[in-house]
């Protein structure tokens, strides 16, 4: 399956690290407030939970609330903080449009909710936006195969979609791990992102299997201080 390697792999220890806390898990009261708390806590991107109650059994929120939020998803100094949006619908084409026109940056999409899975990327791409593909915990990476070409993120769940505050399914490692060779010998610039379950505890390992992004909801939105939260995952990263 894997491609033979390029000679030079990318060193791990110059990956980029992301942070991107899931508003999910935040107060949807005050969802303006809870954006720019979390990025002046050192958010990296804002990830964005959409829920269809079909695809997943949940309904969240839709484009008109990106739409309110993408002014208030700015750091201190006006610089546009990204709006990631994880599309957990079905269909995906007229949301993903939607989304795209309601000021998201990149929008990523399961690939068993989708009849046509390349015609989705390309008009995520034709939008002007990044496109991603989001695996559920089963679900195998054989599509890759035949996107990897395409895609600027993969998301790996490390739990089954749909609600937050779940815990990290361990065999995600595994995954991540296969994913991260694929991206490798692809030689492209692909994010590795990981959501669900993500904690201060088990970042580093997750990174250390080959993630470059971690969605954390729960995590920060559950604590009092979202800095420290934030702080602290970084300090893991960073170890
Ligand atoms: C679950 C969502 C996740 C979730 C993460 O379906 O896709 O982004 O909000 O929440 P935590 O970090 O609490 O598992
Ligand atoms: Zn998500």
């Amino acid at each position: 399956m894997l491609r033979d390697q390029p000679e030079s792999l990318p060193d791990p220890r110059m990956r980029t690290y992301r942070i991107a806390p899931s508003i999910l898990s935040a107060d949807f009261a005050r969802l303006g407030d809870e954006v720019r708390a979390v990025i002046e806590a050192g958010a990296d991107w804002i990830h964005f939970d959409v829920m269809d109650n079909h695809y997943v059994p949940n309904l969240s929120f839709g484009p008109m609330v990106c739409e309110a939020l993408r002014k208030h998803a700015v750091r201190p100094d006006g610089t546009k903080v990204p709006i990631d949006v994880h599309l957990m619908v079905t269909p995906v084409d007229a949301l993903a449009q939607a989304f795209a026109k309601a000021g998201a940056d990149r929008i990523s999409f399961h690939p068993d909710a989708s009849v046509h899975v390349d015609r989705t990327i390309q008009l995520i791409h034709a939008e002007g936006l990044q496109a991603g593909l989001v695996f559920n915990p089963a679900y195998p990476l054989d599509v890759l195969e035949w996107t990897i070409d395409a895609i600027d993120l993969v998301l790996i769940m490390s739990v089954n979609p749909g609600f937050g505050g779940q815990s990290f399914i361990p065999g995600a490692l595994k995954k991540i791990e296969q994913v991260r060779k694929l991206i490798d010998a692809s030689g492209r610039d692909i994010r590795l992102e990981v959501d669900g379950g993500i904690k201060t505890d088990n970042i580093r390992a997750v990174a250390d299997a080959g993630a470059d992004t971690f969605v954390a909801g729960s995590a920060v939105f559950g604590q009092p201080d979202y800095k420290s939260v934030i702080d602290a995952m970084r300090a893991r990263l960073a170890a």
